[in-house]
């Protein structure tokens, strides 16, 4: 795999190819990754539940993800890294525009902040500084508190056509991706078909451009499976073989399948 940059998943967006994502938090699994030859890394805050036992996002700091974001970017040269911007860490212009540069000098290529609308300043400002923003919206787990619970978004009309319109104004602003957390197959759809920007799903059904997975549930860590995922551990216990299976699943379409999505 050649060094994976934004043209390329733009790319590969304009030729309906679909790629692999998944989420990174240490440099030895980044290596795998990259052996792999998956296109995209997410430092995820999901370290929060995963790596440090957190039974939110809420807990993550910028010191915890500028620690694992250096970390994944010591052990992978070619994957395009994301890093998530924590909770708070992003919730004036100056603290956004500081933590950003904090995390593009850890070696993360692109952050990622969840929210709507509100947020369309904060990426355009990001956006004309020369940092690639990725959008998330749907279930947004830094909000769990206010959604009151994980639950699947968008599911009546008003608040699908609130996510649609969110999504819009995040490409405008000049976000260069979009994660989609837990929305209806159909809903996901319709949003990747009419943004430029390639559309990452997580619950999101089979009809974006793109497919994200935490690490650890794809290889059958995680205590409680979301619905929306799978184990692609095999027996033998071949983290590769998972994560090859996994990318293989994504680009041929055969993963997500109808028992991982939401209608
Ligand atoms: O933190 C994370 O791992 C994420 C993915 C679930 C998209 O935001």
């Amino acid at each position: 795999m050649k060094a994976v940059n934004l043209h390329t998943l733009n790319t590969l967006k304009s030729k309906g190819e679909k790629f692999p994502v998944i989420t990174a938090y240490d440099s030895a699994f980044a290596r795998q990754i990259e052996l792999a030859e998956i296109e995209v890394v997410l430092v995820g805050d999901s370290l929060g539940n995963v790596v440090l036992g957190y039974d939110s996002t809420v807990p993550v700091t910028m010191d915890d993800m500028l620690h694992h974001t250096a970390a994944v970017v010591r052990g992978n040269d070619l994957s395009l890294i994301i890093a998530d911007m924590p909770f708070m860490s992003y919730a004036t212009g100056e603290m956004t525009l500081d933590n950003a540069a904090l995390l593009m000098q850890a070696g993360a290529q692109m952050v990622k902040l969840e929210g709507g609308a509100w947020l369309k300043e904060s990426i355009f400002m990001l956006s004309e500084r020369g940092i690639p923003v990725c959008g998330h919206l749907g279930l947004t787990p830094q909000s769990v508190n206010k959604l009151g619970g994980y639950r699947v978004q968008g599911r009546d009309e008003e608040s699908a056509q609130q996510i649609f319109t969110d999504a819009e104004i995040l490409q405008t602003a000049g976000a260069d991706l979009l994660v989609l957390e837990c929305v209806p197959s159909e809903l996901a759809t319709r949003i990747a078909e009419h943004l430029t920007i390639p559309v990452i799903g997580i619950g999101a059904g089979p009809g974006v451009d793109a497919q994200v997975l935490v690490l650890y549930d794809m290889l059958g860590f995680s205590p409680r499976m979301p619905k929306f995922t799978k184990n692609f551990l095999p027996d033998t216990g071949d983290v590769m073989l998972a994560l090859k299976a996994y990318a293989d699943a994504v680009r041929s379409g055969e993963f997500p399948a109808p028992e991982h999505c939401f209608t």
